[in-house]
């Protein structure tokens, strides 16, 4: 019986297809600053896949964030709409492409117009060809944008000691962060090759385990993960712990690449739940890693061991990758009588986020493997993975859903 539930992602074939602009771009002109006749047909035939809309408004006000681009008339002898321009440049930089299509253009002001981020300036009366390779520039740098967004992040979790709750926040912000509408694929790789419990915690019957990728043999990167790996109700994919014990020494740094170059590739976030131990693979992990979550608890013990990874990360000279630093499980009146205070100052940096403590809630989801709401909704501690998820999302994502960072 065949174990290797993976479809290994086919070589490039010889005869390369011709390139096809990726994304279908929405571009809005605004007619009234645009002359009497836009050449929207011209412009629709020579850009297929692009949507172009002529508007009756000078600015569409609320409807900009439905464009990609916008086109916009400017006269240059007219200061306050240079002034109008001016402020909705700044609303837009990073999330519209303006191409201002100016009369009596010079060259000082053009300058100033592309400083404070119009994608391009055309003096009017603009041609046909000039604006078709301005436009050309612009969607080939907004493709090279959208490819590279889709190389996904590694988010690892590094432990303050055992059980201090990594793996139930590593599934419940996952799936936390599934929900979000503009998700690009989730997934919770547990490489605790001898204790990992991730699966179980979402109660993924029959997982893809990490003991079948290694048996599948050949180049990890080539594994398609995002159509092998079982997924939780939620949408998070999940490459589960192997079912018996590995060694420790199962993986290497060169697995690693491969693995985290394929889930980068397949999933948008990926959060790994490495073992406790400092190996070479746990170390090129970390390095392969966009971001680190340290959990700790609050008490003494916790507090050195905090300190100590975080020397440790030092040591490797792993302090260039951000870490998160969370205070897992805390209670309303803390058992040792440690303040949150107190450590954050032994500590020697804030906690970027404190989770506070809710056994109860937190066992029934576990033995349910549910998120925390389809337990019990509005709790402190769901809100808390909330702003958890809220620091984790990819910008365009929680843009999409409308929260605040
Ligand atoms: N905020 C919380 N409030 C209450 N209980 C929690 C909280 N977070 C986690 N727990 C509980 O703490 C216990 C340990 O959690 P978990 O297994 O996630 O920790 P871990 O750090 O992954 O441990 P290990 O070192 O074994 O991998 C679990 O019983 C879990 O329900
Ligand atoms: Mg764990």
């Amino acid at each position: 019986m065949s174990l290797l539930p993976f479809n290994r992602i086919k070589p490039p074939v010889a005869e390369p297809a011709a390139p096809q602009r990726p994304c279908a771009w929405r571009v809005g002109l605004c007619l009234p600053g645009l002359g009497a006749d836009p050449p929207v047909a011209m412009l629709s035939a020579m850009f297929p896949a692009v949507t172009f809309r002529g508007l009756d408004t000078p600015w569409p006000e609320r409807a900009a964030q439905t464009f990609d681009l916008l086109i916009v008339g400017l006269d240059a002898a007219d200061p306050a709409g240079i002034d109008r321009l001016t402020a909705r440049l700044s609303t837009c930089v990073g999330r519209i492409e303006v191409l201002v299509v100016m009369r009596d253009a010079d060259v000082e002001l053009t300058r100033r117009l592309i400083h404070q981020g119009a994608a391009d300036v055309l003096p009017a009366p603009v041609t046909d060809t000039a604006l078709a390779i301005a436009l050309e520039r612009i969607f080939c740098r907004l493709d090279t944008g959208r490819a590279q967004r889709r190389s996904g992040e590694i988010i690892t979790l590094l432990k303050a000691g055992g059980g201090v709750g990594a793996t139930s926040l590593a599934v419940q912000t996952a799936v936390r962060l599934a929900a979000n509408p503009g998700s690009g694929g989730v997934c919770v790789a547990d490489l605790d090759l001898q204790m990992g419990a991730a699966a179980l915690y979402l109660d993924i019957p029959d997982p893809v385990t990490l003991a079948q990728v290694l048996a599948a043999g050949g180049a990890v990167e080539e594994m398609s993960f995002a159509s092998a790996l079982k997924a939780h109700r939620s949408g998070v994919s999940v490459l589960a712990a192997p079912n018996e014990l590995m060694p420790v020494e199962s993986l290497n740094p060169a697995l690693v690449d491969g693995l985290t170059a394929a889930l980068r590739r397949d999933f948008e976030i990926t959060l790994v739940d490495p073992p406790t131990v400092w190996t070479a693979w746990t170390n090129r992990l970390l390095r392969q890693s966009q971001r680190i979550l340290l959990v700790t608890r609050l008490s003494v013990p916790h507090v050195h061991l905090v300190r100590r990874q975080l020397h440790m990360l030092s040591a490797q000279r792993l302090d260039d990758v951000p870490v998160t630093l969370i205070c897992n499980q805390v209670e309303a009146e803390s058992a040792s009588g440690l303040s949150l205070k107190a450590a954050q100052q032994a500590i020697g940096r804030p906690f970027d986020l404190v989770i506070p403590e809710d056994r109860r809630l937190m066992h029934q989801a576990i033995d349910q493997g549910v998120s925390l709401a389809s337990v019990r909704r509005g709790s402190k501690i769901e809100a808390a993975i909330g702003r958890l998820a809220e620091m984790l999302a990819p910008t365009g994502v929680m843009a999409a859903v409308g929260m605040e960072r």
